[in-house]
């Protein structure tokens, strides 16, 4: 199996919103993506297993991951990146992530930004691997438990530096994880 993302539709809100809750039990305010696809600024991912055969063609699946991005003029701000807890560590977040970039630069961006929990090693790791750096701290951003969140920051996905950093992760990426196909343009 393969895994594919494309543009997110209302036809997949009842099943990303079932998966937003199974990873986020705890969110005081589940994302409420019927009006996430309404904003003109936010653009989401999803994430889905298909076999080698239907690479080229599909665009049904399980759904198993989302990210949600919102471009504001040249800045790309990462909402969200997600994976079912029972398909992490294979490289379904950093399929993503990919995507997310690829969006930003298709879409002219030249910096991409986030907040991520202090506690949150995990996706920290994910967005280092990518070029992101700390930037600092929002104190108490966080209202469930009024963790602080950790900025994260690419400044210019447009340069040299990054653009031949990312293209040899994307190569070292299809390696490991073989391939993998991403849409990012609407079905209709
Ligand atoms: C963060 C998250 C999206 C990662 O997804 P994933 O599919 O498990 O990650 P991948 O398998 O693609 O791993 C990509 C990279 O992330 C980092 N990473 C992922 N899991 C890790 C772990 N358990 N420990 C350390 N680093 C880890 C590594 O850098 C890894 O690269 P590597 O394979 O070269 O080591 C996933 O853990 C998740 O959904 N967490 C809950 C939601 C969340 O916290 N989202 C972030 C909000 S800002």
């Amino acid at each position: 199996m393969s895994y594919c993302v494309r543009v997110m539709t209302q036809d997949d809100i009842p099943a990303v919103s079932k998966l937003d809750r199974q990873i986020f039990p705890d969110m005081q305010m589940p994302t409420n993506f019927e009006s996430e696809l309404t904003n003109c600024m936010a653009h989401y991912l999803v994430a889905f297993e298909c076999g080698l055969a239907e690479l080229k063609s599909s665009w049904m699946g399980s759904i198993i991951g989302y990210a949600g991005l919102w471009i504001m003029v040249s800045e790309a701000h990462i909402v969200n990146i997600a994976v079912d807890c029972n398909y992490r560590r294979r490289g379904l977040g950093e399929l993503l992530l990919i995507a997310s970039i690829e969006l930003a630069l298709d879409m002219n961006c030249n910096m991409m930004t986030l907040e991520v929990r202090a506690s949150n090693v995990t996706a920290q790791r994910l967005y280092q691997k990518y070029g992101f750096t700390s930037r600092g701290i929002r104190k108490g951003y966080y209202n469930d438990n009024r963790e602080d969140g950790s900025i994260m920051t690419v400044d210019n996905i447009n340069s040299k530096t990054f653009k031949d950093a990312y293209k040899k992760l994307k190569v070292d990426y299809q390696k490991k994880r073989g391939a993998a196909e991403i849409i990012l343009t609407a079905p209709f």
